[in-house]
């Protein structure tokens, strides 16, 4: 794995290589890696020529400075794990780097995607989020990017994004990966204790009840059994949501319509979210 700290760098050697014809795969990710991003590194070995991972903990999508501080860093694991994975390139660029002095910052227009759920509670983070996008798209001029559908409402804004910026991207959402138990692997699971990691089995619990129960139960009746289930295990709810495709949240659920269920919850001081699709109308019989 050849790795790379200076933007230049990176630029120079993939021109390089657009010469020979390559398809380039990318993996964004803030490290603290897990089988979650490890899965979408496979994907794109096997669906490209190069694929190019990489690790930056962006201070412009952190709301809140304390979950900043208090991101986990596990660099050596994280590259063993790349190696060991056959990732191509990490690229690893300081602060500085991504955003040097002169620095144009957009104002990107997300619309509704920015005032809901994540875009609610979170002010300013998915503007952070298509900032970093953005600029690191610019350097890696990947052919595909690769995405976890554990940050559902964050695939929707960077395809935005990318769709009203015209940038030649391929998007490609890959299924959340889960422990054993069902917990979504989350980098932010590093900082729970033992006992909250128990009690965090409870948002898969819900969602999996929603799934089963959505045709059978109202919408209101199971919000509320579902926040009563949440609440009962420690958990202080930023939201739980039952939308449509597109996030517009849904009164009654019909089955020719795709359902997702949202939902972010704290647990002391780390902040889980997780979805699920409780039915997918896309699917072919
Ligand atoms: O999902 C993440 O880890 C981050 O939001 C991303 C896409 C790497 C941008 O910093």
């Amino acid at each position: 794995m050849i790795l790379f700290k200076r933007p230049d760098d990176l630029i120079d050697f993939i021109q390089k290589k657009r010469k020979s014809i390559i398809k380039i795969g990318f993996v964004p990710t803030m490290g603290a890696l897990h089988q979650g991003h490890i899965s979408l590194i496979n994907k794109s070995k096997s669906e490209n020529d190069i694929t190019i991972c990489s690790i930056f903990v962006n201070p412009t999508q952190f709301n809140n400075p304390n979950d900043f501080e208090k991101y986990p860093i596990t660099i050596e694991a994280d590259i063993e794990q790349l190696e060991l994975n056959g990732c191509d390139i990490l690229f690893m660029p300081s602060v500085d780097d991504i955003y040097p002095e002169n620095f144009q910052k957009n104002n990107f227009e997300l619309g509704y995607l920015d005032a809901i759920l994540e875009g609610k509670h979170r002010s300013g983070h998915f503007q952070g989020v298509c900032m970093v996008v953005k600029r690191l798209l610019e350097i890696v001029n990947c052919d595909v990017l690769y995405l976890g559908q554990k940050d559902y409402q964050q695939c929707m804004v960077i395809k935005k994004m990318a769709t009203d910026l015209k940038i030649p991207v391929e998007i490609k959402i890959s299924p959340t990966i889960r422990e054993k138990n069902g917990l979504a692997m989350s980098s932010r699971n590093k900082r729970l204790n033992e006992t909250q990691k128990e009690s965090a089995l409870v948002i898969f619990e819900v969602l999996c009840f929603l799934k089963e129960n959505i045709f059978e139960i109202n919408i209101d009746d199971l919000k509320e059994t579902s926040m009563e289930k949440l609440i009962a295990k420690g958990f202080d709810v930023d939201y739980l949501e039952i939308t449509d495709e597109i996030l517009n949240p849904i009164a009654k659920a019909e089955k020719k319509q795709t359902i997702v269920a949202l939902i972010a919850a704290s647990i002391g001081d780390v902040r889980l979210i997780d979805n699920m699709m409780l039915n997918n109308a896309n699917k072919a019989e």
